[in-house]
């Protein structure tokens, strides 16, 4: 009978009655970011509901029920319920229960501005969002992605009074996952054969590790700095510090999210799935690499509970020396935000 079947009964059959699904995740920002992160996480399939929430009216339904109807053809079958919110908190019982909060909302940078001109715009909503997610979501763990990155997540910490290992934030995955493409496209090699990693803050002080990036060539793992001179490494590294940037000089209005999008909604997968898979997040440090008390871009296991573990990896005395150059100066930003 299959030539009976039409297209959308042909697409990838979704196993709704049998496939073990996650409950709830709550995507608060309708923009790009929000709104792509929605779609992924609704592709997935493994979750039963995807909430997209914003306060511009009409705008979260609106996609909700555009994702909605592209489940035929994707053959999903997560819902996506999209809720207007206002300044008052209404419209927030709609993430009740969500075992995954992400917090897109926020303004994104225009050409010329940097990440830290966002933050009192930034810290004003994401305050807000925040003590609408300890609210109606309180066991939660919480992924944040508005911008500036280390200060919105530390400052989610606060405004939650979650545990740390409950609160973190998105930009290890995207800056590792840009070197790691500058990688490939310098040495025409597929994506799969690479493996990059950054630590440190998502801005200035963001630390790409030369000596932990591997290319497989071959069949034979080959370091980085064995098949590039030191000078283009620092090139691909400068175009990867400023990777985001170069994005918003393009587009001239609104910022990446294609690709930050795709790391948010792995980090949440990680978390859905219990995973114990280890990616670069930023997260609280406390004690690993001799360093104290600061959200930091580092490699940490991924489970249920958030934050498993920062996990250490080897590094030279010079990156070492960035990565806490790199916490100090977040440190001393972080350390206003519980004013904002
Ligand atoms: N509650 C919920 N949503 C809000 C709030 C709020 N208090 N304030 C603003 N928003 C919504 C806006 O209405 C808008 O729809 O956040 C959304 C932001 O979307 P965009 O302007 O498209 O920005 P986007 O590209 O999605 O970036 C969002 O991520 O990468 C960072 O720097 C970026 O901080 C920015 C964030």
């Amino acid at each position: 009978m299959t030539d009976a079947l039409t297209p959308a009964q042909q697409a990838p059959q979704s196993s709704a009655g049998t496939r073990r699904r996650f409950g709830k995740v709550a995507v608060i920002g309708a923009g790009f970011y929000g709104s792509t992160t929605a779609q992924r996480l609704a592709e997935y399939d493994i979750f039963e509901t995807v909430v997209l929430t914003d306060i511009i009216e009409g705008r979260p339904e609106g996609l909700a029920l555009d994702i909605n109807q592209s489940r035929p053809i994707e053959g999903f079958e997560t819902k996506v319920v999209g809720q207007t919110t206002k300044p008052g908190g209404e419209g927030y019982e709609a993430i009740a229960d969500s075992s995954i909060v992400i917090i897109t909302a926020g303004v994104p940078r225009k050409p010329g501005m940097s990440r830290m001109d966002l933050l009192e715009t930034n810290a004003k909503i994401v305050r807000e969002v925040a003590e609408n997610i300890a609210k109606h979501a309180p066991s939660a763990v919480v992924i944040v992605v508005s911008n500036p990155l280390d200060e919105m997540t530390a400052l989610t910490q606060i405004a939650t009074g979650f545990p740390k290992n409950r609160v973190m934030g998105q930009a290890g995955m995207l800056d590792t996952a840009r070197f790691s493409h500058f990688v490939a496209e310098e040495l025409g090699v597929p994506i799969a054969a690479v493996r990059t990693l950054t630590l440190g803050s998502h801005g200035d002080t963001m630390v790409p590790v030369p000596s932990q990036c591997f290319v497989t060539i071959d069949g034979v793992r080959r370091p980085l700095v064995e098949l590039l001179p030191a000078e283009k490494i620092e090139e691909l590294v400068t175009r990867t510090r400023n990777g985001g940037g170069e994005i918003v000089a393009l587009l001239k209005t609104g910022s990446a999210y294609f690709a930050p999008s795709a790391a948010a909604a792995r980090m949440a997968r990680a978390i859905a799935e219990d995973s114990g898979r280890i990616l670069p997040v930023c997260a609280w440090v406390d004690g690993e690499y001799d360093i104290h008390g600061v959200y930091l871009g580092v490699e940490a296991e991924i489970g249920a509970e958030g934050v498993r573990r920062v996990v250490t990896t080897p590094l030279t005395d010079s990156e070492l020396a960035a990565l806490r150059e790199a916490a100090a100066a977040v440190a001393a930003k972080q350390a206003d935000v519980a004013h904002l």
